[in-house]
């Protein structure tokens, strides 16, 4: 297997590859799509793709396009979710949120584009005669299945929903999983598919990725606590508004172990996600 930052750079330059260019009559929208896609995002859910589909024995080539297809999918999630109909957040990653530097309407539009040449990627004829139809078809419908009304739409929706009311734990991890964890839990499982693998091994990464994303969203919002991006007046669902702080990260490290017990299956393997899992616990950003 490779390490995290070796996979970062397969998908930086991939993304690169798969972006329109920024010329003719969409320029703005592909500056606008770029903008929010290479501006120093984490990569954890590509990163997860092409590590499971290694960690089953897969040609990484095979697991490219659905990687770049899912950190599109999570720059679009993020161009909405900054929008002033929703988290109305004017930073991401200490620069300006896509609608205050393209304005709401080409950002909310950058973001269905993201989605849509998301699945463009994937459907394409170069990725189908790359993996054959029965792994195209079953990564794509993975991938929707978890992102729409059944996943982070869901999510998203119950999220704001919420974000007036006191909730108890067990409902916001059950808006956690579906916002944020569901497409963790589709990146790994598609990385699994793209390698062919059983049954046995897309549940044991599904699981995994269920116990990491949970915690991911709880640190997410940990850090939120502290962070300069956020407005303080504003009222947000989060483990933040329920729990202290310490809890909150023994919480943390309990989803953390819970993750690492489901990854027997992978041999070896299993340190990459094992060491993955406690640097994710651990993160200050
Ligand atoms: C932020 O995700 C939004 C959540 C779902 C918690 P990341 O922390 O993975 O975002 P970037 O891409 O690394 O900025
Ligand atoms: C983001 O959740 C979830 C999605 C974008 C699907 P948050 O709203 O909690 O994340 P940040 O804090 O804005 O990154
Ligand atoms: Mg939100
Ligand atoms: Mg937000």
């Amino acid at each position: 297997m490779h390490n995290f930052s070796e996979y970062v750079e397969l998908i930086n330059e991939n993304l690169f590859k798969y972006l329109p260019k920024s010329e003719g009559l969409q320029k703005t929208l592909a500056d606008a799509m770029k903008y929010t896609l290479l501006a120093g995002g984490k990569r954890i859910r590509p990163v997860l793709t092409l590590a499971f589909c290694e960690a089953c024995g897969g040609d990484l080539n095979n697991a490219l396009p659905f990687a770049c297809a899912i950190e599109m999918i999570h720059s679009y999630s993020l161009i909405h979710d900054d929008l002033p109909c929703m988290d109305n957040d004017d930073l991401r990653r200490g620069i300006p949120s896509n609608h205050v530097k393209f304005g709401e309407a080409t950002a909310l539009l950058a973001g269905d584009a993201l989605l849509t040449r998301a699945f463009e990627i994937i459907l394409c004829n170069e990725t189908t005669n790359l993996v054959g139809a029965k792994i195209t078809i079953d990564a794509a419908s993975c991938l929707a299945r978890n992102i729409g009304f059944y996943g982070m739409i869901g999510g998203q929706v119950a999220d704001l929903e919420n974000s007036e009311k006191n909730v108890n734990c067990s409902k916001l991890n059950e808006i956690h999983n579906l916002k944020t964890g569901a497409l963790i839990v589709a990146a790994s499982k598609i990385g699994c598919i793209a390698a062919n693998a059983s049954k046995v091994q897309i549940e044991a990464a599904a699981e995994y990725a269920e116990s990491i994303g949970l915690a991911f969203q709880i640190m997410d919002d940990v850090l939120d606590g502290d962070s300069k991006d956020k407005k303080i007046e504003k009222r947000k669902l989060s483990y933040a508004s329920i729990l202290e702080t310490r809890k909150s990260k023994e919480i943390v490290k309990k989803l953390t172990q819970e993750a690492i017990k489901s990854l027997n299956v992978f041999g070896d393997n299993r340190n990459f996600f094992e060491n993955l899992a406690w640097q994710l616990s651990k993160r200050d950003k």
